[in-house]
């Protein structure tokens, strides 16, 4: 068992954030209040995005191992490092923001495991309502992410046409 678990310390992810362009941050694009900005960059800028803070455990395998996933699964997902790019959000980008709401509303981000080891991304009931109430004002003032076919700005509210450009 000990040798298994020094053997498991050998294979080891690396920490290397990719690079992070200014330009196409959301925070930087968004340009939320220092609280606000906190909070996402506690709560969800480790998974989604290029800024990840590696903990000391976080060599250790296999909780590394468990921690790479999320952070490759989460980025794919929802990439805050990305907003400007069609690449900010895996699913549909006018989506991003009602998928962000219904998580936080939820309590299913920032994931349960990530919450026990950081206590600093707990949210409250005053902090989740008052990101969402944020979130929220995002999807009217035009910050959703691009997609390959959308000029940014899409309006909230607006039901996506059918796959066909209208000209
Ligand atoms: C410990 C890493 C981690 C943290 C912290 C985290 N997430 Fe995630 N997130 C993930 C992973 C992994 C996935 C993809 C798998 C899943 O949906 O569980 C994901 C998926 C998502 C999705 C997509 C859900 C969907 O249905 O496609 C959204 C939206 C999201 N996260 C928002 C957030 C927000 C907002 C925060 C901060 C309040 C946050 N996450 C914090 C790891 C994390």
């Amino acid at each position: 068992m000990l040798v298994l678990f020094i053997g498991m310390q050998f294979i080891r992810p690396s920490h290397q954030n990719p690079p992070v362009d200014p330009q196409q941050d959301f925070l930087a694009i968004a340009q939320p209040s220092a609280e606000i900005s906190t909070m996402l960059k506690n709560a969800c800028y480790d998974c989604h995005s290029h800024e990840t803070k590696y903990p000391w455990y976080s060599n250790v395998a296999p909780v590394s191992w468990i921690l790479q996933n999320h952070i490759i699964e989460g980025r794919e997902h929802l990439n805050f490092s990305k907003w400007g790019t069609p690449e900010a959000f895996g699913e549909e980008p006018e989506e991003a923001f009602e998928e962000i709401i219904e998580v936080i509303q939820k309590g299913e981000m920032p994931l349960w495991d990530y919450k026990m080891m950081h206590p600093e991304a707990r949210l409250s009931e005053a902090d989740k309502n008052q990101l969402i109430n944020w979130v929220e004002n995002q999807s009217l003032s035009g910050n959703a992410p691009v997609s390959d076919n959308q000029p940014k700005g899409f309006e909230a509210g607006e039901e996506p046409e059918d796959d066909e450009e209208e000209h």
